[in-house]
């Protein structure tokens, strides 16, 4: 059945507005779940105030929708939190919920071994156990490799701030990368398609690049200091940093998602894409430096 009425859980954060705004200008009828009343929405947007704690205030709100997107963080958000809000779905009787994936290929043996993916994993078994038990009930992750615009402003896939600038295994390890827009076109692609995309992931990806690529189009190549990491090292750093008083557990998760990033074993270089099925367009080289310039100061 056609896909029409979207849930969205944590629209208001990093990636969601970019997925709310697309849903929206795709026709779909879309709901925001959210913890808190919010003033500056977009009208055509329904809010639904919730308590991600209680499975009856989830299952409420999720009543008579289609589908949920789930673009919950990871790390601040609880696990129980993610695994609530598929079971309130999966009770209010949701025909596709695509979870807060967003990433690596968390499918991929290696990936799946670091600890920080280990709740994105068991919430995927957690949806696969659901739809098996009901047909009806399916699922859809996205993977689309780090965010271009928010990894680059952000200095997670290039950090120009200093003292000086990480590059990973010499830093010509390609990779697969979407901006947010991108993402969120997936998203719509998903839900417009909803019985190509039943129960699998989709790998999506603008442009694939490497940090040195990056780094020449910054044009700040001739004025940083490079330090010289190997990603076997980073999984090291990142127990290193839980060791700090007190554990920093922003940089241990930091560490193992580079580590997933710029491995060249780690599947980060999409073999086989879903753009044209989801109409997500690549990228071009102009385009691609359009947006180094804008995100890297
Ligand atoms: N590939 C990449 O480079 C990359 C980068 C960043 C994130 N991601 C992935 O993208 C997904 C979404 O991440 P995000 O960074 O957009 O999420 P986020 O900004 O951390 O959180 C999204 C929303 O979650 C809601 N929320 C509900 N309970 C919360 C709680 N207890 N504490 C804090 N917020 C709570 C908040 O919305 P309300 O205040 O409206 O309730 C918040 O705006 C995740 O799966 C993440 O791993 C991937």
């Amino acid at each position: 059945m056609a896909i029409t009425k979207v849930a969205i859980a944590g629209g208001t954060g990093n990636l969601g507005p970019a997925i709310v705004k697309a849903l929206l200008d795709a026709d779909f009828e879309v709901t925001l779940l959210t913890r808190s009343t919010l003033d500056e929405q977009d009208p055509r947007t329904k809010i639904e105030v919730v308590d991600y704690d209680s499975l009856d205030s989830l299952t409420k709100a999720l009543a008579g929708q289609d589908a949920l997107v789930s673009v919950l963080g990871y790390g601040t958000i609880p696990e129980e939190i993610h695994l609530r809000v598929v079971d309130a779905a999966y009770k209010a009787g949701l025909q596709r919920v695509i979870p807060s994936e967003f990433g690596s290929d968390t499918t991929h043996p290696l990936v799946a071994q670091l600890p920080v993916l280990a709740g994105k994993i068991a919430l995927l078994k957690h949806l696969q156990e659901l739809a098996e038990e009901d047909k009806a009930f399916t699922w859809t992750a996205v993977f689309n490799g780090p965010f271009l615009d928010w990894g680059l402003k952000e200095n997670f896939i290039l950090d120009l701030q200093g003292p000086v600038t990480p590059i990973y295994n010499g830093g010509d390890v390609l990779f697969s990368t979407t901006t947010r827009d991108g993402i969120a076109q997936a998203v719509v692609g998903v839900l417009k398609h909803p019985d190509e995309t039943k129960n699998r992931p989709v790998f999506v990806a603008e442009t694939e690049i490497s940090q040195n690529q990056l780094l020449q189009m910054s044009g700040q190549a001739h004025v940083i200091s490079i330090e010289s990491v190997r990603t076997e090292d980073l999984e090291q750093r990142a127990m290193d940093a839980l060791q700090r008083t007190p554990p920093d557990h922003h940089l241990f998760a930091k560490n193992m998602i580079w580590r997933a990033i710029f491995s060249r074993d780690h599947g980060n270089q999409f073999l086989q894409l879903d753009n044209e099925l989801l109409g997500v367009r690549e990228l071009d080289e102009a385009e691609v430096i359009e947006i180094v310039k804008q995100n890297c100061s």
